[in-house]
């Protein structure tokens, strides 16, 4: 259970997570791709304390939704603080295992949003199973909705020589760096678009699924 590892300290996790020095960079790349609309229901899978959410509801505009649904009660308690200390009443947690989540995890008074786009940024590589969760995240999406990810890698050509501080940051998180959940995407979506930051280590990838 990855997220077990989230449980503790997680009042420190944005000071400590390399936030502005590394990651936002990815974070606003993948979701500049993802060309979410305003009125768009979109999921933040892992959402953490919810890094994401300003990004994303900039993008969806007040007439969208962001719901941000991770495992790790204590990571999701810092992430609601933060959507009603910034006003945002469109932003909503659920504490679920991305692994077993099913749309019905979503609903609100047992009504199932349709669900436009699902973002995940520095969350598959933890997870370990991002095959089933990617799988889980295509059932949830209306047709023709999009997918996009955020994740780690090795740094490539020069920035190389940051290979060890890659793979630390990745081990701190509980992080494979190996993983590149990205590729389950690059098999089955048409219009994939990518970029990737900081030397490489961060890829973004956003497509269409169907
Ligand atoms: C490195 S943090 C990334 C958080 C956030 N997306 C960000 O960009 O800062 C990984 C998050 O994935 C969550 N997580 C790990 N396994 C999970 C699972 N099976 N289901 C839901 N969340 C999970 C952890 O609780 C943690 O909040």
């Amino acid at each position: 259970m990855a997220w077990k590892k989230y449980r503790f300290g997680t009042q420190f996790y944005d000071a400590m997570s390399g936030e502005w020095a590394v990651y936002r960079s990815g974070r606003v790349a993948g979701i500049e791709l993802m060309g979410l609309r305003p009125g768009d229901t979109v999921v933040d899978l892992g959402c953490g304390t919810g890094l994401s959410f300003e990004l994303l509801v900039d993008a969806v505009g007040p007439t969208g939704q962001v719901i941000g649904v991770d495992a790790s009660a204590p990571m999701l308690q810092v992430a609601a603080k933060r959507a009603v200390r910034k006003g945002w009443s469109n932003v909503r947690v659920v504490q679920a295992d991305a692994t077993k989540l099913s749309a019905a995890d979503l609903a609100v008074d047992g009504v199932v949003p349709t669900v436009d786009a699902v973002f995940s940024a520095y969350a598959l590589s933890v997870m370990g199973s991002h095959p089933t969760v990617l799988a889980g995240a295509q059932k949830l999406l209306r047709s023709g909705g999009r997918l996009g990810i955020v994740d780690m890698q090795r740094p490539v050509g020069a920035a190389k020589i940051f290979t060890p501080l890659a793979r630390l940051a990745c081990r701190m998180g509980g992080a494979d760096i190996e993983a590149h959940p990205w590729e389950w995407l690059t098999q089955r979506a048409d219009d994939v678009r990518q970029t990737s930051r900081r030397g490489g280590h961060i890829r973004a990838v956003t497509g269409t699924l169907k």
